[in-house]
């Protein structure tokens, strides 16, 4: 394993890592320091000198003795005092000696700004992993390869080659893309947002998002953490950093590429129905953080959560001077799944004494084209004041008679008396109202050109209350009636007989092992046998072919349905043999299953597919042969699934509305069907081997289910 934890747990204490000597070094040495302008080891000194760090600086440099005014060593090695952090750029070629030097001087941690390692090929990756060994042997920390480095304005510090430093601000930014972090600092110094921290993670061959999560969100200088990830190395610890972190401060990411998984576990409906990106988009969401789609959004929402309050609930009010962008902000509000706020009825009356007869005092709020700055304080003030809102976006065309200043004036008065309340801007405009929104950006209030993104944002405000409203803890009471190693059995069983796709039967006996309901089935290998199990179980039943080649059984006669009779019985026996052997003549035949005939339910699925970086994702919807067409189905991560989210993910689906008892129908028992879904999760959490599982039609019923088809693949 190339990858040190950064958190690890011996007994019960944890162990957070210290990055102080990465972003507030006490000593920083660049290697490769040049004194040549347009060489990287140049730009890197100067800006290390120009942050105004106030610790010690060592260029290093073979063939210098003096570059900046500093003095200049051979090596790290010939630095007569400790050395915290040191910043390489030197060619591939001369990486690996420079960073023996640095152990051996007692460096703490290393930023490799120098490409050229695993993003080349197999002699770079070699190249990467004898780096990694070699942090390892001095215990240093690397940020890199294949960086443009770090900054801390706080600190302050530059230990980058990006021709930016930004403004000191409340932003932690981490980016796997160096150019998209370069840009990004290019165009937040032209607007006006400041950063915290900023982090080039290149190749993250020993420190990742993981560490600079955990490390932004222990930050007293960071608001809100932003991410730009292609791909995440190891899935359960960010996960697990990643849900402490969103429950301190918001955590937002942007997550391009999609995962590997999904796309070839094809082979069972919820592996068809998990999109290739699904487990990226369920992964965050159970872990708190915000995912983004647009970089316009994730700096949008940053700006948002610096710079605002979260609201304490959804509840949206829009102030404008014309209708028809309010009619497209309300669009917004419920598009977004936000909600106008209906106001108190005191503070319709106010607006009606006050405001024109044509104005709209409804929400939302038209104080018309001829409002000057009085009528919107006014009206602001009412609507600020009112308690059924939580949030307000105000709206402002520019007419000949508007008072972009003095209106502003009035939004930053109410900003200032209602502090808990988001209040928003959309100056839909130009020149006239550059200088109402140069206000609004000095002094923190986001403004923007259009009604949508100021409602996303609110929207990713509201989101983030959510992640705050979980409790502590998974609520999760322990399973009874759990035989692990009855499961274990089964599978030595079925490995002993060459297969990885389990019978009816075998899949059936797994279910009661983990107190999933399932309606009895029991194998038999000859049309007798089969009567006098069906005799002992009780009719009517059902007939299926048992063989792990044939997957979709009812597609080559392989079905009998509503035996009545020993004879019947006998007879269906013959017929699927027949069909099967007509359809499939290859296909290795166990026998017939015969399965107890169960009274028609709620046809539901429950499923599993299993994710390359989040493991196992459990899988809910409306069942039956429709399942891909209609497509009616949530997702959870099954790794910590709790109660709340069980609940969550049932009430996402139409099933839902069709289990609480649609159209005079009785309701069907959702409690036990949150039990067998914390049973399945549990069941795929305690075995990894189970690589895809699907129970489609589970029935459900006014007390109780039962699994009727449930198919079980390992690897
Ligand atoms: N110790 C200290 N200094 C050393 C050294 C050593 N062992 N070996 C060489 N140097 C000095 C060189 O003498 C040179 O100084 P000079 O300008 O005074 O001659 C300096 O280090 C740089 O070496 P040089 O051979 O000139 O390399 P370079 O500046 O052309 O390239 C990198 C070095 C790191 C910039 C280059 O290899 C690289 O990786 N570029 C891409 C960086 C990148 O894109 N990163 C990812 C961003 S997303």
């Amino acid at each position: 394993m190339l990858r040190q934890l950064s958190t690890r747990h011996i007994g019960e204490v944890r162990i957070v890592i210290d990055l102080t000597s990465m972003s507030r070094p006490q000593s920083v040495a660049v290697v490769g320091a040049s004194p040549k302008p347009g060489k990287i080891g140049h730009t890197i000194l100067g800006n290390v000198i120009s942050s105004g760090y106030k610790g010690k600086i060592f260029p290093i440099n073979p063939k210098e003795k003096e570059i900046a005014g500093y003095k200049t060593y051979t090596a790290v090695s010939e630095v007569p005092e400790p050395v915290d952090l040191a910043v390489i750029a030197v060619p591939a070629a001369r990486v690996l000696d420079v960073v023996r030097d640095c152990g051996q001087a007692g460096v703490k941690s290393l930023v490799v700004i120098t490409a050229g390692f695993k993003e080349v090929g197999a002699q770079g990756l070699e190249m990467e992993k004898q780096l990694v060994e070699s942090c390892r042997k001095y215990g240093m920390r690397l940020l890199g390869p294949n960086v443009v480095g770090i900054i801390d304005t706080h600190t302050p510090i530059n230990a980058s080659f990006s021709a930016t430093f930004p403004q000191q601000g409340e932003i932690a930014f981490l980016s796997q893309s160096g150019a998209m972090l370069v840009a990004i600092l290019d165009w937040s110094a032209s607007i006006g947002i400041g950063f915290s921290k900023v982090v080039s993670l290149g190749n993250k061959a020993d420190l990742s998002e993981i560490e600079f999560i955990e490390d932004a969100a222990a930050d007293p200088h960071t608001k809100v953490i932003l991410c730009y990830i292609e791909d995440i190395v190891d899935g359960p610890r960010f996960l697990d950093v990643a849900s402490r972190a969103s429950r301190k401060k918001p955590v937002i990411v942007i997550k391009s590429g999609t995962s590997q998984a999904g796309a070839k576990a094809a082979s069972s409906h919820t592996g068809a129905l998990a999109g290739s990106d699904l487990a990226y988009d369920v992964a965050f969401r159970q872990c708190g953080i915000l995912r983004a789609r647009t970089m316009t959004e994730l700096f949008d929402l940053a700006v948002a959560f610096a710079k605002a309050p979260v609201p304490k609930g959804n509840r949206v009010a829009i102030v404008t001077n014309s209708g028809g962008p309010g009619i497209i902000a309300t669009d917004n509000v419920e598009a977004k799944g936000l909600q106008m706020a209906s106001f108190d009825k005191a503070t319709i009356e106010e607006l009606r004494a006050n405001l024109p007869a044509e104005a709209n005092i409804y929400n939302p709020v038209d104080v018309l084209g001829d409002a000057k700055a009085d009528r919107y304080k006014f009206a602001l003030q009412k609507v600020c004041a009112d308690p059924n809102v939580d949030s307000v976006v105000v709206l402002m065309c520019p007419v000949g008679v508007t008072e972009p200043i003095e209106t502003t004036e009035a939004l930053l008065e109410m900003r200032q008396s209602f502090p808990e309340k988001p209040i928003f801007a959309a100056y839909m405009g130009g020149e006239t109202l550059a200088g109402g929104a140069a206000m609004l950006a000095k002094a923190g209030v986001p403004c923007f050109t259009f009604p949508e993104p100021a409602i996303a944002s609110i929207s990713g405000l509201v989101r983030y209350n959510e992640v705050l409203d979980v409790p502590k803890g998974n609520g999760n009471q322990d399973l009874a009636n759990i035989d692990r190693k009855g499961v274990k059995a089964i599978f030595y069983d079925v490995i002993k007989d060459n297969r990885l796709v389990l019978l009816g039967s075998e899949a059936t006996e797994i279910a009661k092992c983990y107190g999933i309901p399932a309606a009895p089935v029991v194998l038999a290998t000859s049309p007798d046998e089969a009567a006098a199990e069906a005799d002992k179980m009780g009719y009517p039943v059902v007939l299926k072919v048992a063989s792990p080649k044939i997957l979709h059984k009812t597609d080559v006669g392989g079905v009998h349905i509503g035996l009545n009779t020993a004879e019947e019985v006998r007879h269906a026996f013959v017929e699927i043999m027949e069909n099967v052997h007509g359809y499939m003549p290859q296909a290795v035949i166990y026998g017939v299953e015969v399965q107890k005939m169960m009274p028609k339910g709620t046809e539901l699925i429950i499923g599993m597919t299993r994710d390359i970086q989040f493991g196992p994702l459990i899988a809910f919807g409306l069942g039956g042969i429709y399942v891909n067409l209609i497509k009616d189905v949530s997702f959870r991560l099954a790794r910590g699934l709790t109660a709340r989210e069980i609940e969550h993910m049932l009430r996402e689906t139409k099933a839902y509305t069709l289990l609480r008892g649609y159209r005079g129908e009785k309701p069907r028992d959702i409690e036990a069907l949150a039990d067998t879904i914390r049973r399945v999760a549990e069941l795929v959490n305690d075995f990894p081997e189970i690589s895809e599982m699907d129970i489609n039609p589970v029935f459900a019923y006014e007390n109780g289910l039962s699994a009727l088809d449930i198919k079980i693949t390992i690897s």
